[in-house]
């Protein structure tokens, strides 16, 4: 048996052996992380007063991993758009559903940018926060380009990309109501956000490229994350797609 089948068949829910229903997660963990709440300098984002137009069929048919980049700058509002696609709040409330699915709607992926070429962006590391749509600055990074290159195995189209997206978990939110579960549903509720990434980057004429190869401490330490309550479990890097 190898870690992975430990996992699986530990975590699986079967009609004679359900885990119980008390995880021992006990710490409470709020829905929204905030930055600008302990005082971080905060960028408010405007999204367009109408949705781009796509198709979303062309958009399927067209959607491929682009790793090769042009020096163009990211306009604020494309940025906008992309983080919308991914985690926009489309029905505010107690439970405020968004444009992905989430288990048990609990919404437990953060979202970091690095912004290495951001219209009006000092380039640095920003926490997407919501439910209030605006970028805390978290730390300033002149070369933060480089810096998530070399914590993604130094893989190249990160250091060319206008932007690198980092997807954090917070575990407890998740784990107080699926225990060890909570781990499968993390990763397939970042894979459902992180294709709403992708297919919207593809709608705007832009290339993106998934990120599952990095160094955990290192994406980590660069998110501002302790590995522990919060860790990096995905990423992805977009940009004006060359040729
Ligand atoms: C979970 C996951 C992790 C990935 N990690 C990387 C990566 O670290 N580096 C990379 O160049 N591509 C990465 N990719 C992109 C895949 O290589 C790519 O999706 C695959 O080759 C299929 O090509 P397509 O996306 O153009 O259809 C990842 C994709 C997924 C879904």
């Amino acid at each position: 048996m190898t870690l992975l089948h430990d996992y699986q068949h530990g975590t699986a829910y079967c009609r004679d052996a359900m885990p119980p229903r008390d995880p021992y997660w006990q710490k409470s963990v709020g829905p929204y992380k905030s930055y600008a709440e302990t005082g971080s300098a905060v960028v408010s984002l405007e999204r367009p007063d109408t949705l781009p137009e796509a198709d979303l069929w062309k958009v399927l048919r067209s959607r491929r991993s682009r790793r090769d980049f042009r020096d163009e700058v990211m306009p604020q509002q494309t940025l906008m758009l992309l983080l919308w696609a991914a985690q926009g709040i489309t029905q505010p409330g107690h439970w405020a559903f968004r444009t992905a699915p989430s288990a048990g709607a609990l919404y437990p992926v953060e979202t970091y940018v690095c912004a290495a070429r951001v219209e009006g962006l000092e380039p640095g590391i920003y926490h997407w926060e919501l439910p209030d749509e605006r970028l805390a600055l978290v730390a300033a990074m002149g070369d933060v380009a480089a810096a998530a290159q070399a914590a993604c195995l130094d893989q190249g189209m990160v250091g060319r990309a206008a932007v690198t997206f980092i997807w954090s978990a917070v575990w407890g939110r998740s784990a107080r109501k699926y225990g060890d579960r909570a781990l499968r549903y993390v990763y397939l509720d970042a894979g459902h956000l992180a294709e709403n990434l992708h297919l919207a980057a593809t709608g705007l004429g832009l290339g993106a490229c998934m990120i599952g190869a990095f160094l955990d401490d290192e994406m980590n330490a660069l998110a501002g994350v302790d590995g522990e309550e919060e860790s990096v479990v995905y990423a992805a890097c977009v940009g004006t797609p060359r040729g």
